[in-house]
């Protein structure tokens, strides 16, 4: 009766007392949850009166048995309803935010935000840290030296007036439900269910006030969503969501069965973004991210189509303005942009291993899920919550799907903190590589668009 009382006093309940047990097992029943009972397990775990195990055993039920599409839309409103949603209405122009469903050296953000920013568009991101085997632009930006991510909004949206750019995370008032959740998903093997991603980021976006968001959906075998298909589901379902609170969407359906850059881990990945800006490094990695990019541009009311986007963003790569404005985010956000043209400022992994090919023939598949847990092996993501990053542990990837390779040639070299870390990280890479003696057959890098217009 206490406990009840307490549920009362802090507003969780709407109607009669819920014992949770119930819940979970309707769910691992396959039975559907009610309006009431989804908002009754939202509000209890984002108050703290659920206790973890049994909110990882409700996701375990929902990872196996699904949500409907009724229960997920119900389930992303609960979780937006969970906090705040930022009014950015103090923000001159179309706010738009862009999302990725999550990958393997996907470091896009850090090269779209100051580029489009470069060209007017306001941008205020809110990101995440990694989530199981894939990366988070969080624990990238922490990789910087010095550079501060906890942003008040008050003091985000003054800043995207003076400088056009913040990028911070997710502050605690939103979607708080979000961070539990994501947190207890990354350690119970709960990450890939398409209702618990499609909630996840949308409950983010929606409680972060933008007027557009463009998603990015990754397929492959370094993403959630493992066929063309389930990706494009997903999509559908994240666009219904943000048309049903009235924003502007699109979403992109894109290959992840490859590392997108050829670099993995935090400091690694910056450095690769700093190339593109310098006009230095091409491939996938920026060619997405121009995509994604240009669409910004087109939602924000900048462009009024893809090729006027492409032309603006490859200027302001040749120019140099958005190298200049990341270092200007840099700058105002604490860190030290002396990092851009001295990497070594970023500090050293102890120790490196070549991975070397152990026959000649073609780089015929890439287990990408595998080297974004080898990169957590090296250090460079968590292997359980709360772990410590080590910022400049991680892969660089010399052979891309369907290059030629000779035996002995190397394939990744990995760093780490240990010649042991080194070792296992290495011998992971090695079985994720695989040579055959045909290059397979090409697969586009956005294999379908989807727009959805207000
Ligand atoms: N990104 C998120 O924010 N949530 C997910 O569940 C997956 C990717």
């Amino acid at each position: 009766m206490g406990y009840e009382k307490f549920l009362r006093n802090n507003n969780i309940l709407r109607g009669d007392f819920m014992d949770f047990r119930d819940l979970i097992i309707k769910k691992r029943d396959g039975k559907r949850l009610s309006e009431a009972e989804i908002d009754y397990f939202v509000k209890g775990t984002s108050v703290g009166t659920i206790p973890d195990y049994q909110i990882s055993a409700m996701l375990m039920a929902i990872y196996l048995k699904g949500l409907d599409d009724e229960e997920t839309a119900e389930l992303t409103a609960a979780m937006t309803r969970s906090g705040k949603v930022l009014d950015l209405s103090g923000i001159r122009g179309i706010k738009v935010d862009k999302h990725s469903t999550g990958g393997v050296a996907d470091t896009t953000t850090l090269i779209l935000a100051p580029l489009t920013a470069s060209l007017g568009l306001p941008v205020i991101k809110m990101c995440g840290r990694g989530l199981g085997h894939t990366g988070g632009t969080l624990d990238k930006l922490e990789a910087i030296p010095g550079m501060r991510v906890e942003l008040e909004p008050e003091e985000a949206v003054r800043q995207v007036n003076k400088s056009g750019i913040a990028i911070m995370g997710q502050t605690a008032e939103l979607a708080p439900a979000d961070r539990v959740l994501y947190g207890l998903r990354d350690v119970t093997g709960t990450v890939e269910s398409i209702p618990l991603i499609a909630a996840s980021i949308m409950s983010k976006k929606l409680a972060a006030g933008a007027d557009a968001i463009v998603l990015d959906v990754k397929w492959g075998s370094g993403a959630f969503m493992k066929s063309p298909e389930e990706a494009e589901r997903l999509g559908e379902i994240m666009l219904e969501a943000g048309k049903r609170a009235g924003k502007n969407m699109a979403a992109l359906i894109t290959d992840m069965n490859q590392p997108l850059g050829n670099c993995i881990g935090n400091s690694l990945e910056v450095i690769e973004a700093v190339e593109i800006l310098k006009g230095k490094a091409d491939g996938d990695l920026k060619t997405l991210s121009l995509e994604l990019g240009s669409r910004m541009l087109m939602m924000g009311g900048i462009v009024k189509d893809r090729r006027q986007g492409f032309e603006l963003l490859n200027r302001n790569i040749a120019n140099g303005r958005g190298l200049e404005k990341l270092e200007e985010l840099i700058y105002i956000q604490g860190g030290d942009p002396d990092v851009l043209n001295d990497y070594g400022l970023f500090g050293r992994a102890a120790c490196g291993l070549a991975v070397k090919a152990e026959k000649s023939g073609f780089v015929s598949e890439t287990d990408t899920y595998n080297i974004g847990r080898a990169s957590a092996v090296l250090g460079a993501g968590r292997l359980r919550k709360g772990d410590k990053i080590d910022y400049n542990a991680g892969i660089v990837m010399k052979k891309r799907l369907g290059e030629p390779v000779e035996k002995g040639e190397a394939l990744a070299e990995v760093f780490a903190s240990s010649g042991n870390k080194c070792q296992d990280g290495a011998e992971i890479i090695r079985n994720a590589v695989k040579i055959g003696k045909e290059p397979p057959k090409k697969k586009p890098l956005i294999s379908r668009e989807i727009i959805q217009d207000l």
